[in-house]
């Protein structure tokens, strides 16, 4: 499809949709994770294994949560995914105009800043939201991270993740400092999926009251809404 094309039915299929309920996410809480590395191809099981679910899925919508300089949106679109929509969306200014700066040729993409996410209603088939939810390496080697990061900030935002996902659709969270089975939101409406992948999880993981588990290998990967 030629570019102004695709544009003419992006808009369209955008104005179709029916609006979600999204809460907003209050702005000085939102900025999670302050570190902005990355890398292309960082999750390569991870990728592959959504791409084989989703392989039959039609008008496929992805959003990368946390895309920072748009390494993670430039690696679904040149091997894991072709003739999807993928949103990127994040809170950094100077990774957003290198993220924008990048060349993605197999996919529609677009960039969103925080505030323009929260304030919209897409919903996604697909979320990614990959080394964001935690505050790393802030809260290596500490035993309470409740003043530093409250269960509370992780809560918020993870519900606006729910509210945009997508009934059948799949909620990634990797390399988070809480877990999502952990929130309202999980409890809801969503299922844990049991997927096998390679990569492995450093950030140590806390309870709601802010307090760190003994089991760092709690906190599972793949979620799905079922409703
Ligand atoms: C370590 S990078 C992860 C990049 C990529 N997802 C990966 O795993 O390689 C974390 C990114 O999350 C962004 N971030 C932190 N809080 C955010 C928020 N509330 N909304 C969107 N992005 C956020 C940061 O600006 C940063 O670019």
């Amino acid at each position: 499809m030629d570019e102004p094309l695709r544009k003419m039915s992006r808009a369209l299929r955008r104005a179709l949709r029916p609006a979600g309920s999204a809460p907003k996410a209050s702005g000085h809480r939102a900025r999670q994770q302050m570190s902005t590395w990355t890398q292309v191809d960082r999750y390569p099981f991870i990728f592959r294994a959504m791409g084989d679910v989703h392989c039959e899925t039609t008008d496929l919508r992805i959003l990368s949560f946390g895309c920072s300089t748009g390494e993670e949106i430039q690696s679904l679109d040149a091997h894991y995914f072709t003739g999807a929509r993928i949103d990127g969306v994040d809170i950094d200014e100077a990774a957003l105009i290198a993220a924008r700066s990048k060349a993605y040729t197999n996919n529609d993409v677009e960039i969103f800043d925080f505030d323009a996410f929260a304030n919209g209603s897409e919903t996604y088939d697909l979320i990614f939201a990959m080394s964001v939810l935690c505050k790393w390496p802030t809260t290596k080697g500490i035993s309470d991270i409740s003043d530093i990061y409250p269960f509370s900030a992780f809560a918020e935002t993870t519900t606006l993740l729910h509210a945009r996902l997508a009934p059948r659709g799949h909620l990634v969270i990797f390399n988070a400092n809480y877990r999502f089975e952990d929130t309202e939101a999980f409890a809801a409406d969503c299922e844990v999926v049991p997927v096998m992948f390679e990569e492995e999880q450093f950030v140590h993981k806390f309870a709601p009251d802010g307090k760190r588990l003994v089991d760092e290998s709690a906190g599972v990967v793949f979620f799905r809404r079922l409703s």
